[in-house]
């Protein structure tokens, strides 16, 4: 069945049938060396040849879609993998919930969905253009390994939105999959269109606070776009989401270790005092907490505005669907309901209801930050097992953001509004100054690449990938 298997014969790898529509063929084909060019110049830095350990698709089945080997790079055969369709599939909420879900973009619809794709799209190649850098300073052939496997699969996301937009956009579309490869995270002139992609990544512990906290922000976008009535677009993210779920185990186990690390130290050491701790070479925890806060807000965001009429458009057309939409137990119209979001009276942060269908971006954050707190007190619990009784806490959802009610207000972690100057004073209790980050660089100043060996700052992973030894050679150089 020609979704299942995925054809590795043609110039670009797809289980979409491209030969059969020569002219979107030729397009993608001349979009083709214009990534490789942004690869070559964008993507991690001097990793031109290396023969890395990685996983590529071979099927879009659940099971076993999965195939490792070494592949040089950049030989990663990047291409376009949609989940095959569901029959009879419906737009499953909104006004047009019960029409037979959309093959083709509705007129109507053809602008708004061109953005959401294009503001999706933007955020997969900025990741990999954060990150280039990181190769130079890896703990270990396994992370190493790592980080290129999440790179890889970034610049396929970003495929897998080219092909939308060239297949169902025209010559719009054709300017937007260029401009994608044309704005640069962190760019003065030409900057990734969100803030959080915009910020640099510019150490492991950032890197993998970024992957625990920002990929899953990545996760909930495309959830919440898999529920989409536009069904070429939810087939889209629904196998994104497969690579997906790699970036955050990267990630939380990546926070995990280190955080490990540091808490066993502390505790043969008998030591609790930061400047103790940095002395023997480990990040203290409180550094960790700083990072952690700074990433956690960041990440907030970009869910939007607590209130938003955009989010609530979306919804009611039936493009972007709630957290687990058809899992929910209600009538997904919502046009009686109500949700709390927060807003600042006086020095105090309240909630108030509002329509739900204006919430909607509040209601997915909510969401995130339920599964984001599960894994930190998978961390806590690994600095319990210690005896060290330091803890992580998530700070308050008003803390440090630029987007929303709150914005504009200084808020602690612990939900307080305070003036500049109470904010001032204690901003880098909070936040990583910028004294926390050269301490943080300067234990990452080279790359460990011993197969089996791991810096001093991070404890080795429980297993290696695919069963694959942690001796495993995961990079070769040569
Ligand atoms: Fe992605
Ligand atoms: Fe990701």
């Amino acid at each position: 069945m020609a979704f299942d298997r995925i054809g590795y014969i043609d110039k670009i790898p797809n289980n979409v049938d491209l030969g059969r529509d020569r002219v979107l063929q030729r397009a993608l084909e001349h979009w083709q060396p214009a990534y490789m060019g942004w690869w070559y110049e964008m993507g991690p830095a001097e990793s031109h040849d290396l023969q890395v350990y990685l996983r590529t698709a071979v099927s879009v089945n659940p099971e076993g879609w999965a195939h490792f080997d070494y592949v040089k790079m950049p030989d990663y055969r990047w291409g376009i993998f949609l989940v095959p369709p569901t029959p009879e599939r419906q737009v499953n909420f909104g006004v047009n919930k019960g029409q037979p879900a959309w093959q083709e973009i509705p007129g109507e619809f053809r602008s708004t969905l061109r953005r959401i794709i294009v503001t999706q799209g933007d955020t997969e190649p900025a990741s990999v253009e954060q990150q280039r850098m990181l190769g130079f300073s890896c703990p270990s052939l396994y992370d190493l390994r790592n980080i290129f496997q999440v790179n890889v699969e970034e610049g396929r996301h970003l495929w897998a939105m080219v092909y939308l937009l060239h297949r169902y956009f025209g010559r719009d579309g054709r300017e937007e999959a260029e401009s994608l490869l044309e704005r640069h995270s962190g760019d003065a002139d030409n900057p990734r269109i969100l803030g959080a992609f915009n910020e640099p990544t510019p150490d492991w512990l950032a890197f993998f606070m970024f992957t625990f906290f920002t990929d899953r922000d990545g996760k909930y976008q495309l959830s919440a776009l898999a529920e989409s009535g536009f069904d070429p677009l939810a087939r889209t993210c629904r196998f994104m989401l497969t690579e997906e779920a790699h970036h955050m185990f990267v990630g939380e186990t990546g926070v995990g270790r280190i955080v490990q690390r540091t808490a066993e130290v502390m505790a043969e050491h008998k030591l609790d005092d930061p400047d103790h701790v940095r002395a023997l070479g480990v990040i203290d925890l409180q550094t960790i907490q700083r990072y952690l806060n700074f990433h956690y807000s960041v990440t907030l965001d970009l869910f939007g505005s607590d209130v938003s009429s955009n989010a609530a458009a979306y919804y009611t057309t039936g493009l972007k669907g709630r957290f687990r939409e058809t899992k929910i137990d209600d009538n997904h119209v919502l046009t009686d309901d109500t949700y709390e979001v927060s807003e600042v009276a006086g020095d105090q942060i309240v909630t108030t209801a509002v329509p739900a269908l204006t919430a909607l971006n509040e209601r997915l954050r909510d969401d995130y930050i339920r599964e984001v707190q599960s894994g930190v007190d998978r961390w806590n619990r690994s600095i319990a097992k210690t005896g060290i009784a330091f803890r992580l806490t998530l700070p308050h959802k008003g803390f440090h953001r630029a987007i929303g009610n709150v914005a504009g207000h200084h808020v602690s972690p612990d939900g307080r509004v305070l003036t500049e100057t109470a904010w001032k004073k204690s901003e880098y209790k909070w936040l990583p100054s910028p004294e926390d980050h050269a301490f943080v660089l300067s234990l990452m100043t080279g790359r460990v690449v011993d197969p089996g060996r791991f810096a001093n700052w991070i404890a080795p992973p429980r297993a290696g990938i695919n069963n694959q030894p942690l001796t495993c050679e995961y990079v070769r150089f040569n």
